[in-house]
């Protein structure tokens, strides 16, 4: 299988509770980085789309930028980008919510409250959007690889993730206990494909992970990959 273009998410996306603060999570960037950096060895055409990564994680070599903040952005950047032979790998960590209102005004503490309730909605999910638009508008030779970041039951976790968000393959990692997955670290990950197959990488540094991954992924998919 040949793919012409590869989309990379990174990072976090941001949800704005008021001007000055926002809902995020610990994403750096690093992963996706690297992955889109060791990508573009193997594929033409790569796009980079990432949320608030830090500054040594922005700008891949080879790779189109494009910046979003929100769950949405992200959402309609990765829709935008895909097109027929494309290998889509979400290695960002999109909010999962946001706040229902976004306050025009900071939010002042001073009226005596000691509890702020904040009501928080469903963002979309961006896998399951493109996996439905890849169906509708019938576009051939994709591959979505999701990454399913746990702190527990990694295997069941990351395999419903492969199974309801009609992925070809997911990779598991450990996030959040003991300084595990996010940022500067070495990490293990296992790769899960929709065929059943499966790979265990690591512990390595994320360079070394992401050179793996783009190695298992160039060879799983040669041998006559069909979306299933
Ligand atoms: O950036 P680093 O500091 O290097 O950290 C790397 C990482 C831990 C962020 C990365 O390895 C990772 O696991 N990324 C996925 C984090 C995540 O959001 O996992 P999830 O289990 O919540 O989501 C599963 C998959 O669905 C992911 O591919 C995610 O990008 C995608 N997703 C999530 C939410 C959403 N609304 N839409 C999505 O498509």
């Amino acid at each position: 299988m040949g793919f012409s273009k590869a989309i990379i998410t990174s990072g976090p996306t941001r949800e704005w509770i008021d001007p000055v603060r926002y809902i995020s999570n610990a994403s750096s960037g690093k992963m996706g980085f690297h992955i889109a950096e060791e990508i573009g060895r193997w594929i033409p055409e790569v796009i980079y789309i990432h949320g608030q990564v830090l500054e040594d994680y922005r700008c891949p070599s080879g790779s189109k930028r494009i910046s979003v903040e929100t769950t949405s952005e992200m959402k309609d950047a990765v829709l935008s980008e895909m097109m027929g032979d494309t290998i889509l790998i979400m290695a960002a960590a999109p909010a999962d919510f946001r706040p229902a209102e976004s306050k025009e005004s900071k939010i002042k503490k001073e009226d005596g409250s000691e509890i702020l309730l904040l009501e928080l909605v469903k963002n979309p999910d961006i896998l399951k959007a493109v996996s439905s638009e890849i169906s509708e508008r019938e576009i051939s030779g994709c591959c979505l690889v999701g990454f399913a970041a746990e702190t527990d039951f990694l295997e069941e976790h990351a395999l419903g993730k492969l199974k309801s968000k009609n992925l070809d393959y997911i990779v598991g990692n450990y996030v959040g206990k003991n300084e595990k997955g996010f940022g500067e670290v070495e990490t293990s990950i296992v790769i899960y494909s929709s065929r059943g197959k499966v790979a265990e990488i690591g512990p390595l540094s994320k360079e070394a992970i992401s050179k793996k991954i783009v190695e298992f992924l160039k060879t799983d998919t040669s041998n006559a990959f069909v979306r299933s």
